[in-house]
This record gives C-alpha cells, structure tokens and sequence, in this order.
C-alpha cells in the first residue's frame, strides 16, 4: 500500500467517525518551547491547555515533524528519522480512553478491501502504564486482545509528553509481531525490532512542568479535560505494509536513496557503511526541502543552524559516497518528486527551495575546497563553542578541556591564526603535538573521540576512524 493511500486511509477512517480533517500545520509554529513541531499534536496544544477554545471536538490530521534529537542514528537504525509524518486523531474533551482504543484497533484490523490496514489480529501487542487498569479492561474485554499480549511498563515508556512542558498523560502503545526472524519472543518488553511500535494511544490527562527527560518532571495538576491525542507514524505503517526492512526503503524514501545512488554510483545494498550514508542522505535532504519550504534559510542560530547542520551533512555524506560535485539541486528535485503527491505545495515552491539549498552546498563546498582538511585555530575553537551551545556538546567539550588540562586551553587561546589543528587516522593513539618543540601530549578517553567524529561528519575534516591528533602550539612555544 502506498504512502499516500496509508495517509488517506488514515484521514478517512477517523472522518468518517466525525472527526474533523485538519490539514498538516507549518513545521515552524510560534511556540517558544519547540524549533520545530515535533509531534502531530502540537498545533492542537492550547486546546489541551484549555488557552483556547477547539472549534471542533475531534479532529484528525497527518502533520509534518522534524526531529534532530537522534539526528547521530538515522541511516543507521530501522526506524530513525529527522523528518517523518504522524498521523493522529485526537479529541478535545470529547471522547476518551473507551473509543480511542476500538477505533484503532478497528482501523488495524479492518481488512484492505473494507478500507482498513488488514493487520493479522494474532499479530498485534499492546503496551499500558503500569497501575491503568481501565485500559488493559477495554483491550481485554471490549476489544478481545488476549492477557497475555497486554503488557504494562513504566512511565519511561508508557507516559507521553512533548519533552517540554505541556499536556501529558499515560498512554497505551500497539505494537506488530514481525517474527521470530527479527528478535526474541516475548513481546514488546522483551525485544522492540521484532515487535515494532506501530501507534502511541496518549490519555492527555495532565499538564507537565521543568524536568529532564521523560521521567524528571513535576506533574503540575489536571488539565481542564480529558482528551486524546495519538501518534501513528506514517513511514513506519508503509515499512510494514510494503514489506521493506526499513523507513529509508519505503516508496517515497526510496525514491531520494535511488537518486543519490545515481549521482554517486554507488549500489544500494552492496556495501553497509555506504548504505548508511545513502540512507542519510535520502533521509536529510528531504528534509532540507521541507524546512526551507516552510520559511527556515541556513544560518548559525536555531532553527537556520539545523538546518545548515542537516544539509551540511547531505554533502559530507556524498562526498564519502565519492562525490565532491554539487548535488543538492537533484536531491532536493527527487525529494520534491516523492513528496510532492502529498504536499503540492512543494512544487510551487520548487525553484526558491532549489537556489537556497545549492547556494549552501556551494559555501560549504569552497570551505572545504579551501580548508583542505584543515582548520586555524580560531575555526576550530569557534566551532567547538558553538557546537557546544547549540548542539549539546558542552559536555563534550568540557571532558576535553579537562582531559588536557591546561595544555588544549592554552593552545586553543593562542587565536593568533598560527596553530593548525589536523585530524588524522595514521596515529594509534589520540594526540595533542606541538608544532613548535614536537612535545607530545597523549589523550585518553572518548571524548576527544565524539569531538573527532563529529568535526569529521559535520564540519567535512578528514575521517578520523578511532584515532585522531590535533596538531597545534603548546603553551612553552
Ligand atoms: N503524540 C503522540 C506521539 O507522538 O506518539
């Protein structure tokens, strides 16, 4: 089934129980907690809240989310992405727990031929929250599903926020059995490749506070109703129901991979590390097309600086494919082109998205030509600092620096343009040398090796594999 018919599907299922269709909002909404809509429910938050008044009860939607928290997995896992679709039907103090658990299951089940997804009922497992009876109730005795594939887990798994404050609730997970092929038995707790999470069922019952993570927060009271809010991933459905391995595989993915594999000559499936890299190509330059689509231009700052980010790493991942030549241009056609069937928006906006891209890959491609692999002092000092504020890499920035004690910071001050800074995978250990006097100071640890990585990935320095050594001016010289 294809992508577009698994979203329509979707769409007229929950229409047809009164649901209201809500087309895909903005990725970027004025919402100072979020870059960028990160889950199908976040245009729908201040009903939730109870800030606004919903101008329907139920509503459905397949809304565009981009996510860059595990940016580091995608190509390299099943299931990872930085863009994707949610699909989700939602109620506003409308209904609850009672209907939103049938009428997933009907849409699961129903066959093909009756305009559902045809799931093998045996097939399917479900997940609650520990201590909620009420739903293991209803998947039991209203819908039929068997004790023993009803399971419960903590709030780790099974309690749903946006990872900000906002509404949150306890929810209920539908996960499909792929077979003994693809992992252990016993059911989602046990091995969650065999069993793959299919759609997230969330009872929005109460509002969450400050907190790290998905357990740290405080739980600062009721929301004004009961609502349901759910999330069933668009490019995970279609892996299922086309029968591929992967979210990269699927009909409008591929699409990209197959062009990427053109311009680089590289086979898809005949080598694992260029597979990757294919995968994540395919995977960021759509969604370059999509940020810049809605409104986001490279830049150093929030949302300009992931999307330079993502699309820098597009061309640093060609070039490992063996190609230094420009391509963003077909990349972002071929994204427009699978996209496009479902968001013709897209092709009006064709050219403008096309000129920003490849004006991007153009700077970025001259730095390298320029750099060479290598970078002053300043660039590199600035860059870490930068990475480190924007992308979370303080911390790695802060082992570093104690990893060396003084040595790395009294290099890294001298920013007078003298100290060169090269990575190199030859060296068996991880170096600081001094160009001047040639003292050698070796580092442990693994810190200097995510920062190696990540200046090899991100910023296009030459890969460095396990080892790396950074040449620069001790602080004698
Ligand atoms: N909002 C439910 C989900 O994203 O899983």
């Amino acid at each position: 089934m294809e992508s577009a018919e698994i979203r329509s599907r979707f769409l007229n299922y929950f229409e047809s129980k009164g649901h209201t269709v809500v087309p895909s909002a903005s990725l970027l909404l004025d919402d100072p907690t979020l870059l960028f809509v990160n889950a199908g429910m976040v245009p729908f938050k201040p009903y939730f809240l109870g800030e606004a008044a919903p101008p329907y009860p139920r509503a459905v939607s397949a809304q565009k989310v981009v996510r860059t928290l595990d940016i580091e997995e995608v190509g390299k896992t099943t299931r990872h992405a930085s863009f994707f679709q949610m699909c989700g039907n939602f109620s506003f103090g409308d209904y609850f727990k009672e209907q939103a658990i049938p009428y997933a299951w009907e849409l699961l089940t129903s066959p093909v031929s009756a305009g559902g997804y045809g799931f093998p009922e045996d097939k399917l497992w479900v997940t609650v929250y520990l201590d909620d009876d009420e739903s293991v109730d209803i998947w039991h005795k209203v819908v039929g599903v068997p004790m023993e594939r009803i399971q419960r887990r903590d709030m780790a798994d099974n309690y749903w926020s946006m990872g900000v404050p906002g509404p949150c609730g306890p929810c209920s997970e539908i996960y499909y059995d792929r077979g003994p092929e693809h992992g252990r038995e016993g059911g989602p707790i046990a091995d969650e490749t065999r069993y793959l999470e299919v759609w997230n069922l969330v009872f929005m019952q109460f509002e969450r506070g400050e907190g790290p993570g998905k357990e740290n927060f405080p739980i600062l009271g009721e929301l004004p109703s009961k609502s349901i809010d759910t999330g069933m991933g668009l490019e995970r459905m279609a892996a299922l129901l086309q029968g591929v391995d992967n979210i990269y595989e699927i009909d409008t993915t591929r699409i990209i991979l197959d062009r990427a594999s053109e311009l680089s000559g590289r086979k898809y499936g005949a080598d694992p590390k260029s597979d990757v890299a294919l995968r994540v190509v395919a995977d960021h330059a759509r969604t370059c097309a999509f940020l810049i689509a809605d409104g986001v231009l490279p830049g150093n700052e929030g949302r300009g600086y992931v999307l330079r980010r993502i699309l820098r790493r597009v061309v640093r991942n060609m070039r490992l494919l063996g190609t230094n030549d420009p391509s963003m241009k077909e990349l972002i056609a071929a994204s427009i082109t699978a996209m496009a069937p479902q968001y013709p928006e897209l092709l009006s906006e064709q050219g403008r998205i096309m000129s920003i891209a490849a004006a991007e890959e153009e700077t970025f491609l001259s730095t390298l030509e320029r750099a060479g692999g290598f970078a002053s002092a300043q660039e590199v000092y600035r860059l870490m600092q930068r990475e480190g504020e924007s992308i979370g890499l303080t911390t790695v920035y802060r082992s570093l620096q104690s990893l060396v004690n003084d040595k790395i910071v009294d290099v890294l001050r001298r920013d007078d343009g003298e100290a060169i800074y090269r990575l190199c995978g030859e060296a068996h250990h991880h170096h600081l040398v001094c160009k001047g006097c040639g003292d050698t100071v070796e580092i442990e640890g693994g810190a200097i090796e995510k920062w190696a990585k990540m200046m090899a990935e991100e910023h296009g320095f030459r890969e460095v594999g396990h080892t790396a050594e950074i040449f620069g001016l001790c602080a004698k010289c």
